[in-house]
């Protein structure tokens, strides 16, 4: 187990948006999150993440408890997150973006030459299937390659577990099945992922086990087939909330 939640609760005002829920990441696999438009599971990771404080609950990462430890704290730790909204540095060029966290990470401490940066920036391109826009500025790539920029630059951390905020919203088919290659390759060279997803041919192809979220609640969790056969789930995704982003 190399994540756990406990009882994670966070309230916006009168808004329960994360309800009592616990749940465990194994190391090594695919975890998805899905639900309907405002179930919690953005909420759920940024308070995973260290950007809100949980009103209840405790969260564990590698054994340690890392409630309501900050971001970068815990992007030492390996744990690192990317935006549901991707947010490379536009007016850079793409292999600038991934220089930026490696040095973060690791330049200012370890005195990182700059060879071995460039070196490990065009690694992680290539990985991600990048490295030949590496001279182009961020701006100019179409949506599934800021997607991708996006998974490389959470790389460049050098993350034990990379959380990922619906790396495929907003995507062509063609370009979803891409990124989600590359999910697999991050998996296989050893990085354990949770993964938020609305596409359900998406997450039942790539999970290991699904938590499915409801109004903040967690309401089943299991494989994609128990999951895809649980009525609690189906009601879930026939009510209008879901219909009204599909
Ligand atoms: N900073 C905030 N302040 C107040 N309410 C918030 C805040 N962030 C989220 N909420 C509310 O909390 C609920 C859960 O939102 P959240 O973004 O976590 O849902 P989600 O499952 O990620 O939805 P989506 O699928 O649309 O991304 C929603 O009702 C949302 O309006
Ligand atoms: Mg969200």
């Amino acid at each position: 187990m190399i994540l756990e939640a406990r009882g994670v609760t966070k309230r916006f005002g009168g808004l329960v948006a994360v309800d009592n829920v616990s749940f465990y990441v194994k190391e090594g696999e695919i975890f998805g999150i899905i639900g309907p438009n405002g179930a919690g599971k953005t909420t759920l990771f940024n308070v995973i993440t260290g950007f809100y404080e949980p009103d209840e609950g405790r969260i564990f990462f590698m054994g340690n408890d890392i409630t309501g430890k900050k971001p970068h704290k815990l992007a030492k730790l390996g744990l690192t997150r990317t935006w549901q909204i991707v947010k490379p540095f536009l007016g850079m060029k793409v292999i600038d973006n991934v220089l930026v966290p490696i040095y973060a990470t690791k330049g200012i401490v370890t005195g990182l030459d700059e060879r071995d940066a460039i070196e490990r920036a065009e690694e992680i391109l290539d990985f991600v299937g990048l490295l030949h826009r590496k001279e182009n500025l961020a701006e100019t790539l179409p949506h599934g390659e800021r997607k991708r920029l996006e998974i490389a630059r959470a790389l460049a951390t050098e993350p034990k577990m990379l959380m990922l905020d619906e790396p495929a919203g907003g995507l062509t088919p063609k370009e979803m099945d891409e990124v989600m290659e590359v999910v697999k390759k991050v998996r296989d060279s050893g990085v354990t992922i949770t993964i938020i997803e609305h596409n359900m041919r998406v997450i039942m192809n790539i999970c290991e086990r699904i938590m499915v979220l409801n109004f903040g609640e967690k309401i089943a969790e299991g494989t994609p087939e128990e999951i895809s056969r649980n009525d609690d789930v189906i009601k879930a995704y026939l009510g209008e909330r879901f219909h009204a982003r599909s």
